[in-house]
């Protein structure tokens, strides 16, 4: 068979996930910024499924939707009573009408499963295996279904561990759930599952048995066990999450960027970072940030929904939030808090500041303290800073406000109007002088303990 055999993606989501102890459906809990199920559709498109199905479980609208959202081509099975595995994959049966080609089935709460391994996978399939198991060697292998191996290294039966004999129970080799399977065959195989078995579910386990006594051969793949880690609590929730943080930071190394003590620095699933970036210590990153080459961001600094240009510096205790463009060079510095706003190239707001909707025109410098006053309990304002403007430390920007090209604002300003270009604006009371007050004061209490201190 060639390899541009149409392929299909069952995705089994329908489990309840009471282990969560959660009022969240259990694949939308999020690894590394992106639900489990989110995980595993995108692991689906990177290996081209051209049908989608997700297998869901009464009363999971959110579930629905949060699949839809993200592949709006993605059809939606419904599962109506859990019977088990089998059964679950029949629930996609008819969304699955008109299609020939492979399948894949898929569990949402698996979702570190890497394309290579789909793909060599679906290579044992296209090269004669009817079905194709994912195994692993987990360091405990009770919980889960054993391989049965022939002596051809073929694979003869799954069995589920309460079902097993003594002798398959001394089998390492398990069963991730991730399988690759003729479409051809896969509904007909399904048809013979019955549940006559410790557990009285169909196992869609049994399909390998049954493809065997038709003569159809299957095959087995191994993965690291941590690729194929199955969620069912929030502790295998937090070892998703740091297998996946490892292997982001890896990857962000292997593409160039350095980690000064990576093990402190979390990443989000989409975290862009370009050539010779350097990521300080305890720096997270929300979704949606991308970094170009040679920017730094220091420690302590949290990013989100943020956009850094080349050789730009952000922190250390820096914060971006979403809408925050920084532009080439341009400096963000401790405390400095940045959302929805554009730092123009080699604009600097070095202390302390709140810059939110706003714009900071190319060189313009912004003093410790600024703070655009961009909400009033209704509406959010814009703030537009020219460029090479000097706004003085502690300015106040009453948004809707514009400071012109090139004009200063003087210090402990409350800017309400717009500034001209290269004008200076201040807004000031007079600085009044009492001579000798200080010294009037002290010898009033002169005798008696300072309260200070
Ligand atoms: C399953 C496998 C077992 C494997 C293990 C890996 C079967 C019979 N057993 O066992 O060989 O080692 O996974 O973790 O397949 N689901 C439904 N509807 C159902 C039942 C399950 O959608 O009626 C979904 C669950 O939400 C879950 C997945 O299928 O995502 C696996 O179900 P689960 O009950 O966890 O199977 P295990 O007993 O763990
Ligand atoms: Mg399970």
């Amino acid at each position: 068979m060639s390899n541009t055999t149409q392929l299909a993606a069952i995705i089994l989501a329908a489990g309840q996930g009471t282990r969560m102890q959660s009022n969240l459906p259990k694949v939308l809990h999020p690894v590394a910024g992106r639900s489990m199920l989110g995980h595993v559709l995108a692991l689906s498109e990177t290996v081209l499924a051209s049908r989608r199905v997700v297998v869901v479980g009464p009363n999971m609208p959110i579930v629905e939707e949060a699949a839809r959202k993200q592949a709006p081509d993605a059809r939606i099975a419904l599962q109506v009573k859990q019977q088990g595995t089998a059964d679950a994959v029949k629930a996609a049966r008819s969304e699955m009408d008109g299609f020939s080609g492979d399948v894949i089935i898929l569990y949402a709460d698996t979702p570190l499963v890497r394309p290579e391994t789909l793909q060599a996978m679906l290579a044992a399939r296209r090269s004669g295996a009817s079905a194709v198991v994912l195994g692993f060697r987990p360091a405990d292998p009770s919980p889960y279904g054993r391989l049965v191996m022939n002596a051809e290294n073929g694979l003869d039966a799954i069995i589920e561990s309460k079902d097993c004999t003594p002798e398959q129970r001394a089998i390492g080799l398990c069963n991730s759930g991730v399988m690759a399977v003729d479409g051809a065959v896969l509904f007909s195989l399904l048809d013979e599952v019955g549940n006559k078995n410790a557990k009285g579910e169909y196992y869609l386990t049994d399909i390998i048995a049954i493809a065997r006594k038709r003569g159809l051969d299957c095959a087995a793949i191994e993965a690291e066990a941590d690729e194929v880690l199955g969620v069912n609590s929030r502790v295998e929730l937090s070892q998703a999450e740091a297998i996946l943080q490892n292997r982001l930071r890896v990857a962000a190394m292997l593409n160039g960027a350095t980690l000064l003590d990576p093990s402190t620095v979390y990443f989000s699933h989409d975290t862009r970072l370009g050539r010779d970036v350097v990521v300080g210590q305890n720096v997270v990153f929300g979704p949606g940030v991308t970094v170009a080459d040679g920017a730094q961001i220091k420690p302590f600094s949290h990013l989100e929904g943020a956009n850094v240009s080349a050789a730009a510096e952000i922190g250390p205790y820096g914060r971006l939030r979403p809408g925050a463009n920084i532009g080439k060079g341009a400096k963000i510095g401790n405390f400095v808090e940045v959302k929805a706003a554009s730092i123009e190239a080699g604009a600097k707001v070095s202390h302390l500041s709140y810059i939110g909707d706003a714009r900071v025109g190319a060189g313009a410098n912004v003093g410790a303290g600024t703070i655009t006053c961009n909400y009033d309990g209704f509406e959010k304002h814009f703030t537009d800073i020219g460029a090479g403007a000097f706004i003085g430390s502690n300015t106040c920007l009453v948004a809707p406000v514009k400071v012109g090209d090139g004009a200063y604002t003087g210090s402990g300003s409350v800017i309400t109007k717009d500034v001209s270009p290269d004008a200076l604006a201040l807004v000031r009371p007079q600085q009044i002088e009492k001579a000798g007050w200080a010294a009037r004061f002290r010898a009033r209490f002169s005798g008696k303990k300072s309260g200070h201190g």
